[in-house]
């Protein structure tokens, strides 16, 4: 590991320049961006990366999934240490989450590369696919396809809201899905992922960095409640059989429960549908998503469970029928000693002030972790806004946080 008496400087300007131009690709008129997998945006947004990537000096490739490599070549090349987040947003979301991580990691290969030389191992940034789930409900899908852990059957069951399948999609983005397993990497020593706190803890307490110690448990659940579609004028409120009545219920005792259990447990019901869904028919199928996250696995199921015995009964009492799926489900995860404590060493050397926190928000860094050595690095995120077109964080803090990084590139790699 090589100690540096001048910190690498990485160009705080050409990082602002590229997160607005990234953050104009797939922007909607109210400011949030829309940005899924395979979509034409994230196609454009690829594009524009892969060039940067280039004129940084790196050399660029995908893989079969989709995923963006920009690659520092070491004087040993068998090796990698691999930095970098997610491409992909939620709906409306902005223009730091996942994409910091990646540009940061962009400007500090840059950086390296031009103050440092070649490194000793190789380093890597990448641009990952999916983190939010966002089309196809296939959360970390760029990440699992780097671990191994994609499913042959997901490619066919996985759809979007218009029905196609991640394959088709693949497809039409120029992917053979066929060859998805092709992407999996036995070369990686460590992960490194840069990304904004999206809560307040920093903003806060004024700390210029977080570093992760953990990332909570994550569940997610879609429900469907099916009861009997009736004249909405003629059928008395006693004798219907209103899916939406029930749904409603059911999501007011689902927050009741969880605000009982107290923080740091959540839930967020986010999305809904109602069918038929016309003015003057009482709805007969209602389906809505559950996010449901506690640092504990225990508590985590423990709190499942309630939920789910709860929902049947106001089924039961409403004569309605409830069925769940679980469509994601990960215990929490912890970041790698050695690797906070280089994140550390390298906040203490840029004189950045940080302090250890868990991540309530979900990240590639948790199916990460579980593979190989993997770390997270938090910037402050301006009033904790995140995963809305409020997201912000600032030019100084954004540049700060990729000095941190490029610093710790470097012990881990020269
Ligand atoms: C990802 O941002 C998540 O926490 O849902
Ligand atoms: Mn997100
Ligand atoms: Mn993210």
């Amino acid at each position: 590991m090589a100690e540096r008496r001048q910190p690498i400087q990485i160009d705080s300007a050409m990082l602002q320049h590229y997160i607005e131009a990234l953050g104009s690709i797939g922007r909607q008129a109210g400011g949030g961006i829309v940005r899924p997998v395979y979509s034409a945006a994230w196609v454009q947004a690829r594009g524009q990366l892969a060039a940067w990537m280039r004129a940084a000096g790196l050399d660029v490739r995908e893989d079969s999934v989709g995923n963006l490599f920009g690659r520092l070549r070491g004087v040993d090349d068998s090796r990698t240490i691999l930095t970098g987040s997610h491409l992909d947003t939620v709906p409306l979301g902005g223009k730091f989450d996942g994409t910091l991580g990646i540009l940061s990691g962009l400007v500090a290969l840059r950086a390296l590369r031009e103050q440092a030389g070649q490194p000793l191992r190789s380093l890597e940034v990448v641009a990952l696919c999916e983190e939010e789930g966002s089309r196809f409900q296939a959360h970390y899908w760029g990440t699992r396809g780097m671990l191994g852990l994609i499913g042959a059957d997901e490619l066919e069951r996985l759809r979007d809201d218009r029905g196609m399948t991640i394959a088709k999609a693949m497809r039409a983005v120029g992917l053979s899905p066929e060859r998805y397993h092709e992407a999996v990497r036995r070369d990686l020593d460590a992960f490194i992922e840069l990304h904004i706190e999206q809560g307040r803890i920093l903003f806060d307490e004024r700390v210029d960095l977080g570093i992760v110690q953990a990332i909570v448990g994550l569940q997610h659940q879609w429900v469907t409640v099916k009861g009997r579609a009736d004249h909405a004028g003629t059928t008395p409120m006693h004798l219907r059989r209103d899916a939406l009545q029930g749904a409603a219920q059911m999501a007011v005792e689902i927050t009741r429960l969880v605000e009982q259990d107290g923080r740091p447990a959540v839930v967020t019901l986010g999305k809904w549908e109602v069918k038929p869904g016309a003015v003057n028919v009482i709805p007969d199928e209602v389906s809505f998503s559950i996010d449901l996250r506690h640092p504990e696995e225990e508590i985590k199921r423990r709190l499942a469970t309630a939920i789910r015995d709860r929902c049947q009964a106001i089924a039961r009492e409403r004569g309605l029928v409830v069925s769940s799926e679980i469509t994601s489900d990960s215990p929490p995860s912890s970041m790698d000693a050695a690797l906070q404590a280089i994140l550390i060493s390298s906040a203490e050397a840029c004189g950045a002030s940080w302090r250890a926190m868990p991540s309530g928000a979900g990240h590639d860094s948790q199916e990460m972790a579980r593979h190989l050595p993997t770390a997270m690095l938090f910037v402050p995120s301006v009033e904790g806004r995140s995963h809305s077109a409020a997201e912000y964080t600032t030019q100084e803090d954004a540049a700060r946080g990729a000095t941190v990084l490029a610093t710790a590139l470097h012990q881990l790699a020269y």
